[in-house]
């Protein structure tokens, strides 16, 4: 049994109100230590030291799951920091568990907000003698007030670095969770790259603002030298306004603020239980005025879960490599424990519908199934009696009715994830949510074998929106029906690779396929067009695709996609012959496109199209985050088709791969790479003169398609041409 199981949940005795609590323990060894284990978790987000050196690299710990079923605890190898004499501190502060998050009413999380800066440890000591002790949390632990006099993850934190106590006191006992406590199942987050400011400049209005050059997810790391008592404080923001300004509005009501009271001297701080997303920083107080700031006292680090990077893109086109760094860092930005839309405004919360949408991008830029095995794991426990699936995992919106396309993530995900690493051990953890998610649809429907009626997210922030509405055009039935059938389909393939019995299933497919062919014979925007062909619910998918394209010519080679159709847009387009077609809508530079915010400095990816508009205004104040990731989706087609690295769903995990390039004239070079579970697959084009040059690298048995001809050949590396046009 985990010792810490036998440990006592402590609290302040006696009320600390927005100070964060730091829990101590002092014990002396006799002997020699061969090995010893600290397990820690907490209500909130906690950070351990012994002696003063900080245990672990876990920021955030114990991180965010869907805590009234599920809490983890970490394990710590803390052997070398222990001494003769030593003192184990604990400091815990609010993190997602006790804060004020999401940015409105939440009856979920306000219960949660009720409980205490509660902890929980055991340090488990094996002596090189073979006698071991365990030491827990109890009653002979203390209190004291720490120098975080507030920290939260929307508004920031306060630390007095010059605040001393030695006023401890008592702690108290309560019932904490003990059923739901489970070992560490996610990737641990951990601080990554470090960058240091570009430039810092004097706005317009006379604020001192700080660019780092690249929008992070993280925090500022201060480094001064100054007397004690003087006061830092820092403000974060991710654009410039029309003026050159300093704009905070689409952060609402997150307060992001960074606020530090020195020590006297040298001194680092970094904050320790809250994040925010920025590119830029706005020197508010500084010792000596907000102008005596040097790049030299900053440097911003980023944070989020420690994935290996796996894939790379990379062309003859600098805005194209611009957009693919924008995927990788708002994949970073936004994989912060959960899959969240944001890591900004007062949202960050772990949206489905956006996790779906860029789930295939996600699993081939980096090792992404430790992540989703873990989140999955949330979806299931926070999931319905009746299937339904929350808006956003945790799920702490008192919304009952689930959305489509967004709680199909439920289906969706765990798919994507057998596919990208050939694992099938996530469809049989999530099999039965799939199965109940299926359930969900079939007694929420008014028609039978549709889904028909019910709140939906729609085709959101299609550019086809009615004025003042966020929702596209397209019909909402009409989506959800589509996605039904996608759902079921995927039940079906997964039942499959289990060895279940999904006849039932498979019916139930027929039948929905043909109440939708039935229902909607016709279609009226892009995403129609996009899900009809790519769901395969089409009677005709030619014809569908080639309504699509002819929609895209008419709209002036624009797309007009949201949430819903984005990601397949250009896979439709490419699959029924007009990869000419979508090449044009990926290297478009002029609104709206995908290379659009490249053209406007952006250096994350957008939630809108046009959130910086042509004339430097702004698409709106409340809806606008430039850190989404949503609409980095693009980049699976870039790997899958234009490079044309696949895996084959008979071998999933690249077990055996496809790789089928399709270059287009207007990229002098193309270059993608993957590092799968079975080694590195490259795929470089290149023109060279009036031919394509094609250099192919696999580690596994592969079908190489190129120019119509395909040959099967064993893993090596190969090298064709074939004729440009
Ligand atoms: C989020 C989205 C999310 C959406 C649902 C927004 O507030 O930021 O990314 O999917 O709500 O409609």
């Amino acid at each position: 049994m985990d010792s810490i199981l036998k440990a006592k949940w402590i609290a302040p005795a006696s009320e600390m109100g927005e100070v964060c609590p730091v829990f101590r323990k002092c014990f002396s060894l006799e002997k020699k230590v061969e090995r010893a284990v600290l397990q820690v978790t907490a209500l909130g987000v906690y950070v351990s030291d012994i002696n003063g050196t900080r245990v672990g690299n876990f920021v955030l710990a114990p991180g965010w799951t869907a805590y009234q079923k599920r809490l983890q605890y970490q394990a710590y190898d803390v052997t070398e920091l222990l001494e003769k004499e030593n003192t184990l501190s604990v400091t815990v502060g609010k993190g997602w568990y006790r804060g004020r998050l999401p940015g409105w009413k939440s009856t979920k999380q306000e219960a949660l907000q009720k409980n205490p800066a509660g902890m929980l440890a055991s340090l488990e000591i094996l002596y090189v003698d073979g006698s071991s002790e365990t030491i827990y949390t109890d009653e002979s632990w203390n209190v004291q007030e720490s120098q975080i006099r507030f920290s939260e993850i929307y508004d920031g934190e306060t630390c007095d670095a010059s605040f001393k106590t030695t006023v401890e006191g008592p702690v108290s006992l309560f019932e904490g969770p003990t059923e739901t406590l489970i070992p560490q199942q996610g990737e641990e987050v951990r601080e990554q790259e470090r960058v240091s400011p570009c430039r810092i400049f004097t706005t317009p209005a006379g604020e001192t603002v700080v660019d780092f050059g690249q929008e992070i997810t993280g925090y500022v790391e201060l480094s001064v030298d100054a007397p004690a008592g003087s006061e830092i404080l820092l403000s974060h923001a991710e654009v410039m306004d029309q003026q050159g300004n300093f704009y905070t509005e689409n952060y609402r009501s997150a307060k992001a603020k960074l606020q530090y009271f020195c020590r006297e001297g040298k001194q680092v701080y970094k904050p320790q239980f809250t994040y925010f997303g920025f590119r830029y920083i706005r020197v508010d107080r500084f010792p000596g005025g907000p102008e005596a700031a040097k790049p030299e006292n900053f440097t911003a680090v980023a944070v989020y879960s420690h994935m290996k990077r796996t894939g790379y893109l990379r062309s003859s086109n600098p805005l194209l490599n611009r957009l693919f760094e924008n995927v990788v860092w708002g994949q970073r930005g936004n994989f912060l424990d959960v899959p969240t839309d944001c890591p900004q405004r007062d949202e960050r919360l772990g949206w489905t519908g956006d996790a779906q949408v860029f789930i295939r991008t996600a699993a081939l830029n980096f090792d992404v199934e430790k992540f989703f095995t873990k989140w999955l794991a949330d979806m299931e426990a926070d999931q319905g009696e009746d299937g339904f699936v929350g808006h956003v995992i945790p799920n702490m919106i008192d919304d009952p009715e689930s959305s489509a396309a967004w709680a199909d993530a439920a289906t969706i995900c765990p798919w994507e994830i057998y596919l990208a690493y050939g694992n099938p051990s996530i469809l049989r953890n999530q099999f039965s949510c799939m199965k109940k998610w299926l359930h969900y649809i079939a007694v929420h429907t008014k028609e039978d074998y549709l889904w028909i009626g019910g709140n939906h997210f729609g085709d959101w922030l299609g550019l086809d929106a009615p004025s003042g509405s966020y929702k596209g055009s397209s019909n909402e039935d009409f989506i959800a029906s589509a996605f039904y059938a996608h759902s079921t389909e995927l039940v079906v393939k997964a039942g499959r690779v289990l060895g279940e019995d999904v006849s039932q299933y498979e019916e139930l497919y027929s039948n929905i396929v043909n109440a939708f062919r039935k229902r909607f014979p016709v279609y009226h925007t892009q995403t129609e067009c996009v899900l009809a062909a790519h769901f395969h619910l089409a009677e005709d998918c030619q014809a569908a695709a080639d309504q699509l394209a002819g929609l895209v010519r008419e709209a002036g080679t624009q797309l007009r996609t949201g949430f819903v159709g984005t990601p397949y847009l250009l896979h439709v387009l490419s699959e029924y012959g007009y990869t000419e077609l979508a090449y044009s809508l990926l290297l478009r530079e002029k609104y709206p496109s995908w290379l659009y915010p490249v053209t406007k400095g952006a250096t994350t990816i957008w939630e809108h199209w046009d959130g910086i508009m042509e004339d430097g205004g702004f698409w709106s104040s409340d809806m606008n985050s430039y850190n989404h990731y949503a609409y980095g989706a693009v980049a699976d087609w870039v790997y899958c088709v234009a490079a044309g690295i696949q895996t084959q769903e008979e071998h999933p995990g690249y077990e055996k791969a496809v790789i089928a390039p399709h270059p287009d004239a207007r990229l002098g070079w193309l270059e993608a790479v993957v590092e799968t579970r079975h080694g590195r697959i490259r795929s470089r084009w290149e023109r060279e003169g009036d031919v394509w040059r094609y250099e192919i690298e696999t580690p596994v048995e592969s079908r190489i398609c190129i120019d119509g001809r395909e040959h099967t050949v064993p893993a090596g590396r190969y090298l064709y041409y074939s004729p440009c046009c």
